[in-house]
């Protein structure tokens, strides 16, 4: 007996050894900072069954209208795409500023759509074709873009109608279609994931697909709703009948201007850039009140913007020709603007009470961006003294935070239509553990639900934050 422990002894170091061996042939356990991309849990996701008309074929149709956006008609980018687009495969995303900043839907079907053996073991998500085995479903609706095509396209004012809106039948379908899946039936929709990136996206339908996971810019589109189901009780408060940060998950926009790396980055010479319309409804009283306070400060650009090529050239330059680049209350909370200083490596300064910002928890804010309270940013002076007083070492680590997080906002994986392997860090693969997530939360609702009495009916409850 008494061998036997120093051979085990032996075995064990040999074993150890042969891990060693084995892990450093392995070059990402090199770097710390790379996820252990082979241990990492996947969110097992299984893509509801709809007609490719919903996505793909819908992008066929966009690319074969005749006419631009009506409400950007001379500006609008993209009939010129058009004609050489028309034979072209594989299908691109609208160029268009207005679709385009709402493109989530696109690379997340894209990442699904993705054949297994093209996929990097870096991708959250696990497609699945089985239901028993799925943490989701997927609900393969191009919804923004339908919403879009009705606004830009449609009758005017015919949005908030239900007659002769496309749009309309596209929702009714989709909702009809998914709610009487065996899916549905067995979770309630509690399972199922909606891309509604857009604030008007599935506008006539939300009542039915409360239940499910909602991918949404922010919260800022369902004030109105809220309102009005509170008998014109016009508080800012969501009464969490459809959204909340515990079932639903907050995404970026997509930033509409290239990204300028750390190592190109030049000297600043203003302290502040705003470029956008200085009047715009609800949150957005703030904005006015703002501008006349910083419009004639020396160091400050406030610019009114063009929807077109001059527009864009000007936010390029000063995105980054300044410290600092604000982001007031729009139509919602939060807006592209946010997403294109982040990759202008412009310092953000939010001043917006409200605001819910994606991947909370998983990316850290306040180490790239400033949050100035409304009451404070509208003291005359405050503001512009409050970012005067930011030490040049305290700029430097900011922005150097901000560099890091550029890739957590970009959606592109730089493959034709979006189908292609996904970076690890990019806002698909958080998108998805965002997700992950709330599957054991979803899990317990739906076993929660199943143990009601027939009959028996109890209020939604929510513990909010
Ligand atoms: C409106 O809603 C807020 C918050 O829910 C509540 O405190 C207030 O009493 C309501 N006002 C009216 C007039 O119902
Ligand atoms: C800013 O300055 C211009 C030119 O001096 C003046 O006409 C304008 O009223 C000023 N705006 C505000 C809000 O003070
Ligand atoms: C953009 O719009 C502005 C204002 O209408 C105009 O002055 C400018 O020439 C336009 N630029 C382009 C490239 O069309
Ligand atoms: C400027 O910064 C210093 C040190 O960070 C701080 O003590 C002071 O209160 C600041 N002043 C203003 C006007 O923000």
């Amino acid at each position: 007996m008494k061998s036997s422990i120093p051979l085990l002894l032996c075995f064990s170091f040999l074993s150890l050894l042969s891990l060693y061996l084995i892990s450093s042939q392995n070059p990402r356990n090199h770097n710390p900072n790379l996820p252990l991309t082979s241990m990492q849990p996947r969110l097992k996701v299984l893509v509801a069954d709809l007609a490719r008309s919903f996505n793909y074929g819908l992008l066929d149709v966009y690319w074969s209208l005749s006419s631009p956006d009506s409400r950007i008609s001379s500006s609008d980018p993209d009939p010129l795409l058009r004609r050489d687009l028309s034979t072209r495969r594989p299908l691109l995303y609208p160029e268009n500023p207005l679709i385009k900043q709402y493109s989530a839907e696109y690379w997340l079907l894209g990442d699904l759509e993705t054949p297994a053996e093209v996929r990097s073991a870096a991708s959250v998500a696990e497609r699945v074709f089985d239901l028993e085995k799925a943490d989701v479903v997927f609900v393969p609706f191009f919804a923004t873009l339908s919403a879009e095509m009705e606004l830009g396209w449609g009758r005017k004012g015919g949005f908030g109608k239900k007659e002769g809106n496309r749009d309309y039948e596209r929702q009714k379908e989709v909702v009809d279609r998914v709610r009487a899946s065996e899916a549905w039936k067995r979770s309630g929709g509690r399972d199922h994931v909606f891309v509604l990136t857009d604030p008007v996206a599935m506008w006539h339908v939300r009542a039915e697909i409360a239940p499910a996971v909602l991918l949404v810019v922010d919260f800022g589109g369902w004030y109105k709703i809220d309102s009005k189901t509170s008998g014109g009780n016009s508080s800012q408060m969501i009464q969490h009948t459809q959204v909340s940060l515990l079932k639903d998950v907050i995404v970026p926009y997509t930033h509409m201007l290239p990204r300028r790396h750390l190592s190109d980055d030049q000297h600043r010479h203003t302290l502040l850039y705003f470029k956008g319309a200085k009047h715009r409804h609800r949150g957005g009283l703030v904005r006015e009140k703002l501008w006349d306070l910083l419009v004639n400060e020396s160091d400050v650009i406030m610019e009114e913007g063009f929807p077109n090529a001059t527009g864009r050239e000007q936010s390029i330059q000063g995105m980054r020709n300044s410290e600092f680049c604000l982001h007031p209350a729009g139509d919602t909370p939060t807006s592209c603007r946010l997403f294109d200083a982040i990759s202008s490596l412009c310092i953000p300064v939010i001043v917006s009470d409200s605001i819910e910002l994606p991947f909370e928890g998983m990316v850290d804010y306040s180490k790239f961006s400033l949050f100035v309270s409304v009451s404070n940013a509208l003291v005359p002076k405050w503001l512009v003294n409050y970012l005067k007083n930011i030490s040049k070492s305290e700029k430097e680590m900011l922005r150097q935070n901000l560099a890091q997080v550029q890739p957590i906002f970009e959606y592109d994986n730089g493959s034709p239509g979006g189908i292609g392997a996904v970076p690890s860090e990019g806002a698909v693969n958080y998108i998805w553990r965002k997700i992950l997530q709330k599957v054991p939360m979803i899990r317990e609702a739906i076993i929660r639900e199943k143990r009601k009495p027939e009959g028996v009916s109890i209020p939604l409850r929510c513990h909010c934050t």
